[in-house]
């Protein structure tokens, strides 16, 4: 059995083939109306959401299948105290696929090594989101007519921005990518992007911190909200929070042929002036997140049918004695979870939490 928690568990062939399979549902919908008949998905939201959980109810629902679940970490038993390995078995009893999204990072792991349906990472924490990535690649394909060979720009917070993390793990596999990444100092990419995929693999990037700069190279600008709810100190969102404002003088400087995502909301990174700009791809992309989660949900559907067998995990190269220290990572809530470490750079001897990737 698959499940989608890192973009990481894809390769570049299953990404294309979910981007293609995504545009022949927006072609011929029709073909797709009876295929989750009798099918249910459980959105298990612990934390607000409005795209990514109604893009998914509406996804299943066009597929032919129902939904259930809950919108609030107060409407479930987490409330009373439940682990997330309890919830992941018990709703793997009452639905055929979940999506899950968490405050905590690797919440959704942990879900996915105790449940016996294909779980989903709706977004965890400042961690990952996988299918907003893959609403990103859908998007990129229809508006650039390419994956490969672009300057991306990505914008705003990149440290707590977890669609910018699994972005940049996505892109970082196609040819002839770049990456311009602009942020205040305080909120620069953090290590498991940096080490493990942009050093590791040898990938272009720069770091600057004028937007107006990088503007006239770049071919997708990937805006991102400074996001209020990551930070420990509220005065430092307060000093942050308007650092930068896509305008249409900025847009100016831009290529004619360019566009502008952004996973949405906005809170006022992007000036309303900029939306009848045809480079503003923002709301086409909420569209395609529809589209590329009834991809996503055949597939993983598909491949349980074939493979009914939970995944495993082999633990035996982990070490127990490395402490997380990460106060966002589910280790730190979940009493029986053991900590694990997992060796990702061997020349540095660095070993990252398997949950939530933060060095130990
Ligand atoms: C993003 C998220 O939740 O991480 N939104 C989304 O899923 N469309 C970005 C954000 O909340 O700023």
């Amino acid at each position: 059995m698959r499940s989608l928690i890192s973009i990481l568990d894809f390769s570049v062939e299953e990404l294309d083939r979910l981007v293609a399979t995504a545009k022949d549902i927006i072609d011929h919908p029709e073909n797709y109306r009876e295929k989750c008949r009798y099918k249910k998905l459980a959105t298990l939201f612990f934390e607000p959401s409005t795209r990514t959980r109604l893009s998914f109810e509406a996804a299943m629902l066009e597929l032919g299948g129902s939904v259930l679940g809950f919108s609030e970490a107060n409407s479930s038993s987490a409330a009373k105290g439940e682990s997330m390995a309890d919830t992941a078995n018990v709703l793997s009893c009452y639905a055929d696929i979940m999506a899950i999204r968490h405050p905590r990072e690797g919440a959704p792991y942990v879900a996915a090594n105790n449940a016996t349906v294909p779980v989903i990472n709706a977004g965890d924490g400042g961690h990952n989101h996988p299918t907003q990535t893959l609403t990103d690649l859908l998007t990129i394909s229809r508006e650039m007519g390419r994956l490969d060979n672009l300057t991306i720009g990505l914008c705003g917070d990149l440290k707590y921005g977890r669609t910018v993390h699994s972005l940049i793990e996505a892109m970082a596999r196609y040819k002839g990518v770049k990456f311009v990444l602009i942020s205040p100092p305080e909120l620069k990419v953090p290590g498991f992007i940096r080490f493990n995929v942009l050093e590791r693999y040898g990938i272009p990037y720069e770091e600057v911190l004028s937007l107006d700069d990088a503007m006239p190279e770049l071919d997708v600008l990937y805006m991102t909200r400074i996001q209020r709810e990551r930070f420990d100190s509220l005065e430092e969102y307060e000093r942050l929070k308007n650092c930068y404002i896509l305008d249409p003088g900025k847009m100016a400087q831009a290529k004619k042929k360019m566009c502008v995502l952004h996973p949405l909301p906005r809170v006022n990174e992007i000036s309303v002036a900029v939306d009848s700009d045809p480079r503003a791809a923002y709301f086409r992309q909420a569209l395609n997140g529809k589209y590329v989660r009834m991809a996503l949900i055949l597939m993983l559907l598909e491949e349980a049918e074939k493979n009914p067998v939970r995944q495993t995990v082999d633990t035996s190269g982990y070490l127990t004695d490395r402490i997380c220290t990460n106060p966002k990572c589910i280790c730190q809530v979940e009493q029986e979870l053991p900590h694990l470490a997992k060796l990702t750079d061997p020349r540095a001897n660095i070993y990252r939490c398997i949950y939530c990737e933060h060095k130990v």
